[in-house]
């Protein structure tokens, strides 16, 4: 096993799989009454987030306590960080106190990769700046996977705001790796070329939503990230909702059995029409749910477990 998970790259296809299936058993345990399982009773798990955040915070301080680790929370805000303390005297802290992993969230890109080379534990990226979020990844994968029942050879659009998402790098990563065909759709500006020219053989780019629709088993909407943005990148947010939007009239334009998938947190009317985000073909709530076995898994796995 992988100690850390730093980036989606770090996980070939094998791995990948024990994950999701590891997580699918952590799913079961959920339906239980008592949900508590001893496997990483006496380790200590600290969640670091330099980066606001709800559902990933949660989730992995949820999984960490349904293993029984003792969990610690850190926030930026109220912390020495807020008196200018470093990242690397801060991982020096957290080494002192025995921390056998640290799940940490950061503006900047390769934050995770810094602190693994300073603490000894294993270190778990939940979003560093517009990089990475494997974590994400691996849930919407499990999401796909429970839902469509396969990943091989299903065909995932991934539209909107591609430059600035951490999502949407990771799932391609992931993705790719377990045999999924990828599509990324958005505007041109959205659409990094250094991204699509570095994966231009294993995913395709479009700039036409209703023409990738008829043929995605998958169409997961991306937020449009505006406090990333220096630029402007299109020229109001209702041009952008009329050509990149899903609303119910596109959402048809699906085959039957696809499913409609968005991160969070989501600007209802903008990428996404809020009858689209409620209806029956949205996953994005169950995407929360699984959030919290997936991470159960990682962290499973990761700390070696009994
Ligand atoms: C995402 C993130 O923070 O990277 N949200 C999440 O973790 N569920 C996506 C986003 O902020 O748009």
């Amino acid at each position: 096993m992988i100690k850390h998970l730093r980036s989606a790259a770090d996980l070939d296809a094998p791995t990948a799989t024990l994950i999701l299936d590891t997580a699918a058993e952590m799913a079961a345990l959920s339906g239980r009454e008592v949900k508590k399982l001893p496997a990483l009773r006496g380790r200590t798990v600290v969640n670091l987030f330099y980066e606001d955040s709800t559902r990933t915070r949660i989730s992995f301080e949820a999984a960490a306590k349904r293993l029984s680790a003792d969990v610690i929370n850190f926030s930026a805000k109220g912390s020495s960080v807020s008196k200018g303390e470093s990242l690397k005297d801060t991982a020096l802290t957290l080494q002192a106190m025995g921390a056998d992993a640290v799940v940490i969230r950061h503006s900047a890109s390769g934050a995770p990769h810094r602190l693994a080379n300073w603490v000894d534990g294993s270190v778990v990226n939940a979003g560093d700046g517009t990089h990475e979020h494997p974590t994400q990844a691996l849930l919407d994968a499990y999401t796909m996977r429970s839902r469509l029942g396969r990943l091989d050879g299903l065909k995932v659009a991934i539209v909107g705001d591609v430059l600035h998402s951490r999502v949407a790098r990771s799932n391609v990563l992931l993705l790719t790796t377990l045999g999924a065909q990828v599509t990324l759709v958005g505007p041109p500006t959205l659409i990094p070329l250094d991204v699509a020219a570095a994966l231009a053989e294993k995913t395709q780019v479009s700039y036409d939503l209703d023409a990738v629709l008829p043929d995605s088993d998958v169409v997961m909407m991306l937020r449009v990230q505006t406090e990333r943005m220096q630029d402007s990148y299109f020229p109001s947010a209702r041009e952008y909702s009329r050509r990149y939007g899903l609303d119910v009239a596109r959402m048809k334009k699906l085959p039957e059995h696809a499913i409609v998938m968005h991160p969070g947190p989501m600007n209802r009317g903008m990428e996404i029409a809020p009858e689209v985000a409620d209806s029956p073909r949205s996953t994005i709530v169950e995407q929360v749910a699984n959030g919290v076995s997936v991470r159960m898994a990682v962290l499973y796995l990761l700390l070696g477990g009994k």
